[in-house]
């Protein structure tokens, strides 16, 4: 069984007590107009919490086998949760490497940018995650935005007065950083996604989903926000986030005014 490849990343770093942090990349191929398809490479992250002796891998990045010994030397690697529709490459090869239970969003594993035709569909999870069916952490809680065409998942910890944990809906890009590629720090600059506490701008385009779900999340309060794209944040996150959505939102009537 082949997977793909590891792409650059950087060392595991703790964020607070039991949670951890790893910058990774991707890459993907975008159309332009003008030049043909562009190769972007920019940064995604993976979140590890430890529970016990268990790890729970969040927005997976497959690893190198120096930083594996890392992750190895913090527990056993039992979960491995999806969030994001868009991800989830490198879940087959956690499920492949370790005894552990995968855990999706409701939304098809599909390769390209079409989920509609079955044959895209490169693997299954174990478990669908709900707010009854999630992973062994007591404090956990689960948030699904519905709206848009594909299901996004999010996290929540009931501790250090809210942690959040998301996967393309709320990113925290305040610059290209050191795994982006050229044609990437200028493009996404161009379109929008690096800036502080954003909704992802690339997940509104395909999925369109009602923005304003969100305010339930935020009504459960978090300082702490650690996203699968840019920075974490350690304090006033879903406040910052809220005005974030209330400016899209006001932006729309301004657009739709005749
Ligand atoms: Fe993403």
């Amino acid at each position: 069984m082949t997977f793909p490849r590891v792409l650059k990343h950087g060392k595991i770093e703790p964020i607070t007590e039991n949670i951890y942090w790893v910058r990774g990349s991707v890459k993907l191929k975008a159309p332009h107009p003008k030049f043909g398809p562009l190769t972007l490479q920019f940064s995604r992250n993976m979140t590890i919490i430890k529970q016990g002796d268990e790890l729970i891998l969040v927005n997976s990045v497959r690893l190198d086998e120096e930083t594996l010994e890392q992750l190895d030397s913090l527990g056993k690697v039992k979960h491995v949760v999806r969030l994001a529709a868009f991800h989830g490459m490198d879940d087959p090869f956690y499920k492949n490497r370790y005894d552990v239970t995968i855990w999706s969003v409701n939304a098809p594993y599909f390769s390209g940018v079409d989920p509609n035709p079955p044959e895209a569909h490169y693997f299954a999870p174990d478990k669908l995650l709900s707010s009854k069916s999630l992973p062994p952490i007591p404090d956990l809680k689960y948030f699904e935005i519905g709206s848009g065409s594909l299901n996004e998942g999010l996290f929540y910890l009931e501790r250090e007065n809210g942690i959040a944990i998301s996967g393309d809906s709320l990113q925290n890009w305040h610059q290209a950083d050191e795994n982006f590629n050229l044609t990437a720090r200028f493009m996404m600059k161009k379109m929008g996604f690096i800036r502080p506490t954003g909704i992802g701008p690339g997940w509104v385009n395909a999925v369109k989903p009602d923005v304003s779900e969100l305010f339930d999340f935020f009504d459960w309060g978090f300082e702490t926000l650690i996203p699968s794209h840019g920075e974490p944040i350690t304090s006033a996150a879903s406040e910052a986030f809220r005005s974030s959505v209330e400016k899209i939102i006001d932006s729309k009537k301004i657009e739709s005014r005749p």
